[in-house]
């Protein structure tokens, strides 16, 4: 057997005398890794583990707690679902996607490290610290809230420069519970807005992806098309083909039924926050259902110039969502224009599965912005006594500044000659 030692290890950043450290724990390789590294190269007397709970699947709870208790920590799971199903729900109406990607991720990392924090200052922790690498955007999502704490905030595999094989080979060595080190051949963030698929044969934007790295959404073939009602009350999705039903419930069901029609695929390249373009698959079908009803019912309610703006708004709004910043003044900002408007956002709209898509088919409001007589192509009476004749000036003037414009550039144009 090889010893510790035989791999070079590189050198800690900083040390501590002891004390408590809390580190994200999800029992993968990276956090495990951690925990060892934590007290014999940082110095801490003891690492508890934190899993917060933001929708993952069972499996991924049971892990953690096994592999706590073969490295003799404590791990603390905290349920964060219904934080978590509220801010999905504040991006709902924000419209919010970042290049077309619904930030589940993203979303999630500003709610589990206020959990983690909690639990640090509960037990007294002196730090906290992550597994995160330092060439993705989590480690930036996490450290924004940490670092608005006293505690120490360490990042292990960044600040030791560590690879996936070093630490492989470290698990390997230690006898460390990692199964091997192998978990699979991509790297996979789950939570209940969408599920996040990276690496292997996926860093290659060339290369088609096996129909394997789904989970959540079948292929669509063949299946007959459903009808999804969705009601929504200032903006907030509140029931179900007419039934009642709370935000983690509903996001639950969606992605369920809409998955089942394989609603909610993405295959993106994406602009991290550092400047690195990586390629990214998501799955995410209640997201997708939400987003587009959602959007759906403002269309018919908001006055044209209030998408307009509220295009803005919402593209800012998603940029803190990728950013995890959703704490940030500016967001608060943009949100007294979003739920003033959607204090209108009230009303149904019937959405279509089918073949891999989702799309309204139908929509109602009390606050409809639309008068069918003056769209009607059918109606002579029409509200505000409004006449097809009446458009005859508007037409008149319509284009006007473009042809005087044109006029005087081919005149200029004749004379140089
Ligand atoms: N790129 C996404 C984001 O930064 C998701 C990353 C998820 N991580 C993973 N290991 N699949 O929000």
């Amino acid at each position: 057997m090889q010893h510790p030692t035989s791999l070079p290890m590189p050198e800690t950043p900083h040390t501590a005398d002891g004390g408590r450290v809390a580190l994200a724990f999800s029992g993968g390789l990276d956090t495990t890794v951690c925990v060892p590294l934590l007290e014999e190269e940082y110095g801490y007397d003891e690492v508890i583990g934190v899993t917060v709970d933001v929708g993952q699947p069972e499996k991924e709870f049971e892990e953690a707690e096994e592999t706590a208790a073969a490295l003799g920590v404590e791990n603390y799971v905290v349920d964060a679902k219904e934080d978590f199903a509220d801010l999905c729900l504040r991006s709902v109406k924000a419209n919010a996607t970042y290049q077309g990607y619904p930030l589940g991720t993203a979303l999630a990392r500003p709610v589990i490290a206020k959990a983690i924090l909690e639990v640090a200052l509960e037990q007294d922790c002196d730090a906290v610290a992550h597994g995160c690498t330092g060439k993705g955007n989590d480690q930036l999502r996490f450290e924004a809230v940490w670092r608005d704490s006293d505690l120490e905030v360490i990042a292990p595999v960044r600040e030791l420069g560590l690879t996936r094989d070093w630490e492989q080979e470290y698990a390997e060595e230690r006898d460390l519970p990692v199964e091997g080190g192998d978990e699979g051949r991509y790297s996979i963030d789950t939570n209940l807005w969408s599920r996040s698929i990276e690496g292997s044969e996926l860093e290659d934007p060339a290369t088609i992806p096996e129909d394997d790295i789904y989970d959540w959404t079948d292929n669509p073939s063949g299946k007959d098309s459903e009808l999804v009602d969705i009601e929504f009350v200032e903006g907030e999705p509140v029931a179900l083909d007419g039934e009642a039903i709370d935000a983690v419930e509903l996001i639950e069901a969606l992605n369920e039924q809409a998955g089942a029609h394989g609603v909610g695929r993405t295959d993106m390249m994406e602009d991290r926050m550092l400047g690195l373009k990586v390629r990214e698959n998501y799955e995410h079908p209640a997201a997708t259902v939400l987003l587009t009803a959602h959007e759906a019912l403002e269309q018919l309610v908001l006055t044209q110039e209030e998408r307009s703006f509220k295009q803005q708004v919402d593209h800012q709004w998603a940029q803190k969502g990728y950013e995890g910043l959703v704490d940030a003044p500016l967001v608060d900002a943009l949100e007294g224009f979003i739920d003033s408007t959607n204090e209108r956002v009230t009303g149904t709209v019937t959405v279509k599965l089918e073949g891999g898509h989702c799309r309204p088919v139908a929509r109602e409001s009390e606050y409809a912005v639309y008068s069918q007589s003056a769209a009607s192509f059918d109606e002579e009476d029409v509200e505000g006594g409004i006449t097809q004749q009446d458009a005859t000036g508007v037409a008149k003037y319509h284009g006007f500044q473009s042809r005087l414009a044109n006029t005087a550039i081919d005149a200029a144009s004749d004379d140089s000659e």
